[in-house]
C-alpha cells in the first residue's frame, strides 16, 4: 500500500465518472442467494395477524405461510427461517419438541408444497417457556445443562419433519456439541448447524419478542447473552462453537456490531451469517414512514455494508424486497 498519495497525478475521483467502471470496480456485491427470511408461524387457519412494531411482517397460519414461501421463491428468496408461536407454553420449552407443535406443522406443509424451499429453524426456548426465558428456570436461573437436552430434542424433531438447517439462539454452554452429537446419533449428520455464536443482549430484539410473544417475564437476558461491551468475547464465543461443530457461525445484531463480523471473518475465515435484527428492521420502516429517509435506497446500502463487513449470509426481514430491487436492475 502506497503511503503517498501523488495529487495531482493520482486523482481518486477517474474512476468514479463512469457508471461501468464503478460496477467493474464495486468490491461487493449483493445476491438473492445471500438473503433469509424469517416468519413467524401461529396456530388456526387464514389467520394474518400484522406485527405492528414490524409494517409488512405477519403472524401468519401454516396455509399463509406456505403461500408467502411461494411468493419468496418467486423473488429467488430460497431460505427462511421459521419462529413459532404455539397454542399453549411449559416451564421447560417441551411443547416444542413434539411432531405436532407449530413450526414442525409448518415445515411438514412447506415441503409438500415447496421441497425446494431451504427451512432452517430457529432453535430456542422463550417462544415456548411461560416466563419467556430461553432455558429451563432452576432456582432462578436459566439452567444451562438440563436446557441442553430440550434444545437438543426440540433440533432432532424439526429435523425430522423437514427442517434442513437448525439454528440454535439460546447461547446456552456447549449447546452446539450437544446437538451435533444428538443429531448425529440420531442418523442426521448432513444437517448443518448454523450457531447464533455471537449473540448479544441487544435493545434491537424489542420488535421481535412483540411478534413471537417471547419477552422474559423477568429480569433479562444478561446472563446468557454477550455483553455490549465486548468483542474479543466474540472471538471466542465463535471459536468454541466451530471446536464444537457449528458449520457456520453468526453475529447478532448486524448493524451495531459491524466490527466484530469483521473480526470475525478475518479471525477464521469461515462462513459467516449476520441477524439484520427486527429493531434494525423497523427504524428504517419508521423513518420511511414519516419521509425522513428514502427507505429502500437506505435498506440496500445497510445490506451492503453487512456484506462489506465480511458477512456471506444475511438473515433480515428485509429480504423479499431486497431481492425484488436485485431482480429488477
Ligand atoms: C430467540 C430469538 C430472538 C431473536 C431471534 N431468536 C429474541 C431474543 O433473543 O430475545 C431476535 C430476532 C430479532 O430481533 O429480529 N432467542
Amino acid at each position: 500500500m502506497s503511503l503517498r498519495p501523488n495529487f495531482p497525478t493520482t486523482r481518486m475521483r477517474r474512476l468514479r465518472y463512469s457508471k461501468v467502471v464503478r460496477d467493474m470496480i464495486a468490491e461487493t456485491a449483493l445476491s438473492p442467494n445471500d438473503l433469509v427470511m424469517p416468519l413467524f408461524v401461529c396456530p388456526g387457519s387464514n389467520v394474518k395477524n400484522p406485527i405492528k412494531s414490524m409494517p409488512g411482517n405477519y403472524q401468519l397460519s401454516v396455509e399463509l405461510l406456505v403461500e408467502e414461501c411461494g411468493k419468496l421463491l418467486e423473488s429467488g428468496v430460497k431460505s427462511v427461517l421459521l419462529f413459532g408461536i404455539p397454542e399453549t407454553k411449559d416451564e421447560d420449552g417441551t411443547v416444542a419438541t413434539h411432531d405436532h407443535s407449530i413450526v414442525q406443522t409448518a415445515c411438514r406443509a412447506i415441503k409438500s408444497k415447496y421441497p425446494e424451499m431451504y427451512i432452517i429453524a430457529d432453535i430456542c426456548n422463550c417462544e415456548y417457556t411461560t416466563h419467556g426465558h430461553c432455558g429451563t428456570i432452576i432456582d432462578g436461573d436459566v439452567d444451562n445443562d438440563s436446557t441442553l437436552e430440550t434444545l437438543s430434542a426440540q433440533a432432532i424433531s424439526l429435523v425430522k419433519n423437514g427442517a434442513d438447517m437448525v439454528a440454535p439462539s439460546d447461547m446456552m454452554d456447549g449447546r452446539i456439541g450437544h446437538m451435533r452429537k444428538k443429531l448425529d446419533e440420531n442418523g442426521y449428520e448432513k444437517i448443518p448447524i448454523m450457531a447464533y455464536s455471537a449473540k448479544y443482549a441487544s435493545g434491537f430484539y424489542g420488535p421481535f419478542r412483540d411478534a413471537a410473544e417471547s419477552a422474559p417475564q423477568f429480569g433479562d437476558r444478561s446472563t446468557y447473552q454477550m455483553d455490549v461491551r465486548n468483542a474479543e468475547e466474540a472471538v471466542r464465543e465463535v471459536e468454541m462453537d466451530i471446536a464444537e461443530g457449528a458449520d457456520i457461525v453468526m453475529v447478532k445484531p448486524a448493524l451495531s456490531y459491524l466490527d466484530v463480523i469483521y473480526r470475525v471473518k478475518n479471525t477464521f475465515n469461515f462462513p459467516v451469517a449476520a441477524y439484520n435484527v427486527s429493531g434494525e428492521f423497523s427504524m428504517v420502516k419508521a423513518a420511511e414512514a414519516n419521509d425522513w429517509i428514502d427507505g429502500n435506497r437506505v435498506m440496500m446500502e445497510i445490506m451492503t455494508s453487512i456484506k462489506r463487513a465480511g458477512a456471506d449470509i444475511i438473515i433480515t426481514y428485509h429480504a423479499k424486497d431486497v431481492a425484488d430491487i436485485l431482480n429488477a436492475k
